[in-house]
Parts: C-alpha cells; sequence; structure tokens
C-alpha cells in the first residue's frame, strides 16, 4: 500500500516537473526563435531571367540565366540532376551513389531554346527558364514553370495534367493519390515538410506526420515519372493545377526520371540507396507494449504465446524498462537479469528489442551527459549555451549527430546492450520530439546550431535529417559490434535513404476504423518513397479497439512486411488472446499462414535488394496504363502475386474490389477469376479476401518442407523463385528458380538454383491450384498424387500430366 502510494507521488511529481519544464521550453523556444529571427522576406520574387547561352559539357550543360545558372547532368540516360544556382548546396546525406557511369548527351539549339537528349530523354530548356521533360519520342512527360526566389525561399513549380495523379512524400496520413482530398468535395490538401510527432494520435487528415521525403511520383496518360528535390529544409508542397514544393532554405537541386512505376523506384533507390536484407525472423511477429514494466512481465507474455502456441518472433521493450527513462540504461530493479531473459528468449528464437530515444538527461549523475557536455556533442544556439528541452527523462540535451564525431560516439553507447543480448533498436522521439504547451514541438529551427560534418548549419536544414543520422549511428554499432548478424533498426523519423538503415512503422495510429483504413495509403506512400518496411500499431496507438477491430487489423497486418501490436501505456493489455474465442483461433491461423509464407517475404526482401520494389505494392503497378487502378488505396498487392483486400469497416462481410486485368484465383477456394473489371468477396469475420494471380508459384513452407503452390495461367505456365540463406548473418547464400511449362496435355516444372548454401528443406511439394494432374513422374517414375499434390526429395525436373 505504502509503495504504491510512493508510486503514485512519484507518478504526479513527475508529471507536474514535466508540465514545468514544458511551460519552460516553449517560452525559451519562442524566446531564441525571436533573437535569431532570418531577415523578412523580401517581396519581390526573382526569376532567373532570359537564357544567355548554353554549353555542352560532360554528361549534361550548363545553362547560363540573366540571374541564374542551371546546372544539367544525367547520372545516367534515365536519370538526371538539375541545379539551378545560387543556393546552399546539400550535403550528401540521402545519396548512396556518387560514381555513375558515362553518359552520352546532345546539345542542340531549338526554336526556342536549347535541347539537351540523351538516349532515354529530351529536355528543352526554354528562353525563359520553362523545362520540358520528354521521352525521345516526343511525348511530354512533365512541364516546369521557371524557378521562383523570394529570399531564402526556392519555389518551383511544373504544370500538371487534369486526371494526373501524385503518390509519395514519405509518410502520410493522406489518399494515397495526393490531389485527391480524404472526402469528395473538400479542398485538395497541401502538405508539409517536417517530422513531426502530433502529440499522442494521429488521424486521416493529420499533416506532417514523423517522415517526409520530398520525393514524389506522377501518373498520367503519357507516362509515369519520378522528382526528387535533394533539399532537407523544411517545404510547403501543393497539387492543384500545378505541382509547386516551396522550400524555405538550400538550393533548388533535383533529379527527374521517367518510366513505369517499377523503373522509378528502381532509379530512385539506386540514387538514394536500396535496402539491405533484413534478418528473416524480422518477418516473423512481433509483440510489442508500453508498459511491460518488468522482467516477469515480459518473460509471462513470451510464455502465453508459447502455451497457446502462438508464433512469436520479437518483443519490444517501451520506455518502461529504462532507468527512469534515461537512454542505454535497464532498471536494475524491474529488469534485474537481462542478460539470462535475452538468453532464454534467444533459446526459443525470440529477440529482444528495445527503445532508444535522443534525449540524454541533463544532470550531473549522467556520465553520458557530462561525456557529451564537455566534448560539445549537444546541439546548442549560436552563443554555444546549451539547449535543453523536457522528454521522458525530464530536461535533455540533444546530441548532434551531424557531427561525425558525435555518430561515432553515440555509436559506442549500443555496445552496452548489445552485451546484454538486446538484438535491435527501436528509435522514437526521433524528429526530434520534445514536450511543448504550444508551437513546434522540436528543437527551435533558426536559433539551434549544427555540425553539418564541420561546414555548419542551423536546425532549419537538420531538422529532417536527424532521425536519419541518429539510424545511421546504430547501422554502424550493429556492424561493428555485431558483425556477424544483420542490423535490425527501427526508427520513427528518418528522410531519404533512411531504407539504407532502418524500418520504421507508421507511429501513434488512431485506434478507430478510420485509423485502420488510413493505414493502406501510408503504406503504400511510403512504399513509393523508397521506404518499405513499415506497418502499423495493430489495433492503433492509443484505445481498446473492439475485438472485430482488432482482427481486421491483423489480417491486414499480416501481408505487412512489419507485423506488430503496440499500445499506449493506458490501455488495456493487447495480446491475441485478450478476446477470447472466436479471435484466438482465428488470430493463431492467420499467425501460422504468415509463418508458412515467410519464403515469400523473404524472396521479395531479397528481391528488393536487387530491385528497391516496395513488397507492398498499390494496384496501379501491375498496370499503371489502366486509370481505373490510379486512385485505388483500399487494397494492395504483395509482390506482384498477391492482391489483398482488407476489410475497412465495422460490420462488414463482403466487399468489392476493382480487378487489375488478367487471371486470379481466390486464395481461399481456388475459385479462378477470369478478366473481370470487379468482384465482389466474401469476407466472413474468418477471412481477409484475397487473390492470387494466375501464373505465380508461390512459396510457402511447413516442418522443414517447401510447398510451391501452382496457380496456372490459362496456357497452363507459371513460375516463381525462392531465396534461402541462413536467415541471418553473410554467409552463403542460393536462388531456387522454378518454371511450369505446358506443352499439349503434358506439364514441365523445372528446377534451376544458383549460389552454394545447401537447400534448407528436407521435402519438397508442389500443390497444384485450378488444375488436377492425371499422373505425375519424375526421371521417368511415377509419383503418387495425393489430395492434389505430389511431394519428392530434391530433384531437378518433374513432369506431370494434366486432365
Ligand atoms: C511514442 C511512440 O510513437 C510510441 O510508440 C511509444 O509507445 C511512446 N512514444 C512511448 O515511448
Amino acid at each position: 500500500m505504502k509503495l504504491l502510494k510512493q508510486i503514485a507521488l512519484t507518478f504526479r511529481l513527475i508529471k507536474f516537473e514535466r508540465f514545468l519544464g514544458s511551460l519552460f521550453y516553449s517560452f525559451q523556444r519562442d524566446w531564441l526563435e525571436r533573437q535569431y529571427s532570418p531577415p523578412p522576406t523580401p517581396t519581390l520574387v526573382q526569376s532567373p531571367g532570359g537564357l544567355i547561352q548554353a554549353e555542352a559539357r560532360e554528361r549534361g550543360a550548363d545553362c547560363q540565366f540573366e540571374r541564374a545558372e542551371l546546372e544539367i547532368t544525367f547520372l545516367t540516360p534515365e536519370l538526371v540532376r538539375l541545379e539551378w544556382k545560387p543556393g546552399k548546396p546539400p550535403l550528401p546525406y540521402g545519396i548512396a551513389k556518387q560514381d555513375w557511369p558515362e553518359v552520352e548527351s546532345h546539345l542542340e539549339q531549338a526554336a526556342e531554346g536549347w535541347r539537351l537528349t540523351s538516349s532515354h530523354l529530351k529536355i528543352e530548356i526554354l528562353n525563359d527558364g520553362h523545362l520540358k521533360f520528354a521521352t525521345p519520342e516526343g511525348q511530354t512527360l512533365r512541364e516546369e514553370l521557371p524557378p521562383q526566389q523570394l529570399g531564402e525561399m526556392r519555389i518551383h513549380q511544373a504544370r500538371l495534367r487534369p486526371e494526373e495523379c501524385i503518390y509519395g512524400l514519405g509518410e502520410r496520413a493522406a489518399s494515397l493519390d495526393l490531389r485527391r482530398p480524404k472526402t469528395e468535395g473538400q479542398n485538395i490538401p497541401a502538405y508539409r515538410m517536417w517530422n513531426y510527432d502530433a502529440g499522442g494520435v494521429y488521424t486521416s487528415g493529420t499533416d506532417p506526420l514523423y517522415l517526409c521525403i520530398p520525393v514524389y511520383l506522377g501518373l498520367h496518360r503519357q507516362g509515369s515519372y519520378l522528382v526528387f528535390y535533394e533539399n532537407p529544409h523544411p517545404a510547403n508542397f501543393s497539387f492543384e493545377a500545378t505541382a509547386t514544393a516551396s522550400f524555405e532554405g538550400g538550393s533548388l537541386c533535383y533529379y527527374f526520371t521517367s518510366g513505369t512505376p517499377a523503373q522509378l523506384l528502381e532509379r530512385y533507390t539506386e540514387l538514394t540507396g536500396k535496402p539491405p536484407l533484413p534478418p528473416r525472423w524480422a518477418f516473423g511477429y512481433h509483440q510489442s507494449r508500453w508498459g511491460y514494466g518488468t522482467q516477469a512481465a515480459v518473460q509471462e507474455t513470451v510464455e502465453s504465446f508459447i502455451q497457446r502456441d502462438l508464433p512469436i518472433s520479437a518483443v519490444h521493450l517501451d520506455i518502461d524498462c529504462q532507468d527512469n527513462f534515461r537512454a542505454f540504461t535497464v532498471d536494475p530493479d524491474r529488469f534485474p537479469n537481462i542478460k539470462t531473459l535475452t538468453a532464454n528468449l534467444a533459446a526459443r528464437s525470440i529477440q529482444l528489442i528495445t527503445i532508444l530515444n535522443p534525449g540524454i538527461k541533463a544532470s550531473r549523475k549522467s556520465k553520458l551527459f557530462q561525456e557529451g557536455r564537455m566534448q560539445k556533442f549537444f546541439c546548442s544556439d549560436r552563443q554555444g549555451n546549451l539547449i535543453l528541452g523536457p522528454v521522458w527523462p525530464g530536461m535533455s540535451a540533444f546530441p548532434d549527430f551531424s557531427n561525425p564525431d558525435v555518430r561515432h560516439w553515440w555509436t559506442r553507447q549500443y555496445e552496452y546492450l548489445l552485451d546484454l543480448g538486446i538484438r535491435g533498436f527501436w528509435h522514437d522521439m526521433n524528429e526530434p520530439g520534445i514536450f511543448t504547451l504550444w508551437g513546434d514541438p522540436s528543437l527551435p529551427p533558426q536559433a539551434t546550431q549544427h555540425s553539418m560534418e564541420g561546414r555548419g548549419g542551423n536546425h532549419q536544414e537538420v531538422h529532417n535529417l536527424y532521425g536519419m543520422l541518429q539510424a545511421i549511428a546504430a547501422y554502424d554499432a550493429l556492424r561493428e559490434y555485431s558483425p556477424q548478424i544483420r542490423p535490425f533498426v527501427i526508427s520513427r523519423a528518418g528522410w531519404a535513404g533512411l531504407q539504407r538503415y532502418a524500418w520504421t512503422w507508421t507511429g501513434d495510429v488512431q485506434t478507430s476504423w478510420e485509423g485502420l483504413r488510413q493505414t493502406v495509403p501510408t503504406v503504400l506512400g511510403m512504399g513509393l518513397s523508397g521506404i518499405p518496411y513499415t506497418g502499423p500499431d495493430i489495433g492503433g496507438f492509443k484505445g481498446n479497439p473492439s475485438p472485430e477491430l482488432y482482427l481486421r487489423w491483423f489480417q491486414m497486418a499480416a501481408f505487412l512486411p512489419f507485423c506488430r501490436t503496440h499500445s499506449a501505456n493506458n490501455v488495456k493489455h493487447r495480446t491475441p488472446w485478450m478476446y477470447g474465442e472466436p479471435y484466438l483461433s482465428l488470430i493463431r491461423e492467420l499467425l501460422r499462414l504468415r509463418y508458412r509464407l515467410l519464403p515469400f517475404f523473404y524472396t521479395l526482401a531479397w528481391e528488393m535488394t536487387q530491385t528497391g520494389h516496395p513488397m507492398v505494392r498499390p494496384l496501379f503497378w501491375l498496370d499503371p496504363t489502366d486509370v481505373r487502378l490510379w486512385s485505388v488505396d483500399d487494397a494492395f498487392l504483395v509482390g506482384d502475386a498477391l492482391l489483398v483486400c482488407p476489410i475497412l469497416a465495422e460490420g462488414v462481410r463482403s466487399r468489392q474490389v476493382i480487378l487489375p486485368k488478367g487471371e486470379w484465383y481466390q486464395f481461399w477456394d481456388d475459385i479462378p477469376v477470369g478478366d473481370s473489371e470487379t468482384l465482389t468477396l466474401d469476407a466472413p469475420l474468418e477471412t481477409i479476401p484475397l487473390l492470387v494471380k494466375a501464373g505465380t508459384i508461390l512459396a510457402m513452407e511447413e516442418n522443414q518442407q517447401l510447398i510451391l503452390h501452382l496457380y496456372p495461367s490459362s496456357e497452363g505456365s507459371c513460375m516463381g523463385q525462392v531465396y534461402s540463406d541462413a536467415g541471418d548473418g553473410y554467409g552463403e547464400w542460393r536462388v531456387d528458380r522454378f518454371q511450369l511449362h505446358c506443352t499439349g496435355a503434358e506439364m514441365t516444372l523445372t528446377w534451376q538454383s544458383e549460389g552454394n548454401f545447401e537447400f534448407p528443406y528436407h521435402r519438397l511439394k508442389i500443390q497444384f491450384h485450378g488444375i488436377q494432374p492425371q499422373q505425375a513422374w519424375i526421371e521417368g517414375q511415377d509419383l503418387p498424387i495425393l489430395e492434389n499434390s505430389i511431394e519428392c526429395d530434391s530433384c531437378k525436373v518433374l513432369f506431370s500430366k494434366t486432365m
């Protein structure tokens, strides 16, 4: 009783202290910003003026205007970099590749200016600074207006066609097509580039969110293109008659590429980096909660999963595991034997992940704070005074991750947690988020000084990069201290290139059907912005979902890259057994399906390391010329093979889906679906409507057996590949490629392998869908057909005979 009273009192005191800190900080931030407010923005807009001359140079051209210079550089024949000068050049944090092979380009005079061409792109540079991008055949893809400059501000506009759709900009609680308001009749929303913690919970329409990226993809009847602005400054984007990007600083330096959406993502991720292969367990189920306050609570949760036969691969510890919420600590009283805990979990193939916030408690007792302060590693104002802001541990200092020495110092701190057996890190509050009572919940943008690799800069420039720079330090820590395993880092905030270092999640989404519905376009938009590894808090962050909402949310998340239940501290415990039956059994089945599908997910992840194609794709990915698919944001593809149609409203037991052209199979009953415009699918509580594209070989696994599900197209062919390795580390690998051909009444399945990793399955099973083979044999030997499937040992060629 006494202890409880004490805890309640401490809690109230902390809350009061936090309130005072937030009040003080809000005043201080405003005061600092007033001190350093930039000169008033001039009212006179400056445009480049007339084109004086253009000069060809290696891989591009330099164009001299009356008041500006334009540098155009082809990195490949399809990808071009443009930089309007003057402007502060960006530091290449977002860029993964600097050396590009030679590209031939040709500059010639044209009627209204100059024309610069590569084998793939034609750029018209008009005398007044207009630019037109076209295919070599002359199809115009984009028309840009001359850029405008207003003091430090850079404004860039391009004409949009009436039918044109726009996707991307990182994480958005918007429609998939950013030109479409969430509700008919509303204004087209504007989008802010400023990584932002909406403070507790967000829902459709909240803007911005935690992870903004100035990249977008345009799709219209002439084709599709992608534009990436290499400028991390705050900006506003809008997409009405024109696409307008207004940056509050930096330079107008951007990249343009055209092609199919798949090609656009290939090129964008060649530039900003492909996501590395994560450990295989990461595709399993993760259980999290803000509120696992003791080691016993974690152990009990894990035991409950095991007892109930529920697969689980990771448990996440929120701030409650820390000693007074301090970074790189574990509370010794509440988690007395964390090493034993991690070892016990590891023995059951379960990983322990801990949260980590960037704020370091400003305290004389904190060695980390003292060390950082001595070395001037924390963010300070222009006079060199530390800027302290209230976060969970109290008033805290914020490391300047744009200083390489600070990153290195931060990297070293992970060693302690890695030694405890912690397997991955979950970076939160790294926009950075600070508790405020009003105004922007972050560092003062003008007053805060950063190193920017020694060249100097303020928080205006660094804010959107901050989370990614912290992720670099964590990634390096894992590579350095645990080189035998693959890093697993999750970061709430980020920028272009984050995919090289971390996964993310969609933050504090509201527990509501609207929150669930919003998740589909948010995840799809992130994938189109180069951030493929994401997923929501299953059930939403704050609130208690009804059993139906939790189940429907689970059904959807079972097909997303990151499948994790997480919830706020003031809600009921959220686990698959909380709702009793039939929910527990239904979720168990879903999880089993997810684990059976691991070879499919893992192969997509490996393909992503080569192509950058997101694992979860919008429907128009399959046919960008099909206008019907452009705005679909209530269904998604996993790879090109699965079409997932989640149920997004209460009480719904069937739904329609707009079908991409081609033949499909219904996953649950094998019913073939021919070419049709739309389809109504049954969705009783226990199922999520799911379709498989005809022509797919869907790889699953169970009991050491690889099961190839063959869904032949009407002409009888299908193909698929399976990537395998040890699941972690950097050892041998293999890719098995399967192909089914049809010749007359006979079908042949061929199998080709590449790589030295030993085939990891004991047996192979071929499960036929939509066809019923009469006879099957391998190398002349008959094979029995049982329940429309055949089983064999590892073999090279299979033959089967159709009906
Ligand atoms: C905010 C995060 O978004 C949430 O996931 C986490 O539980 C809380 N911070 C507490 O750490």
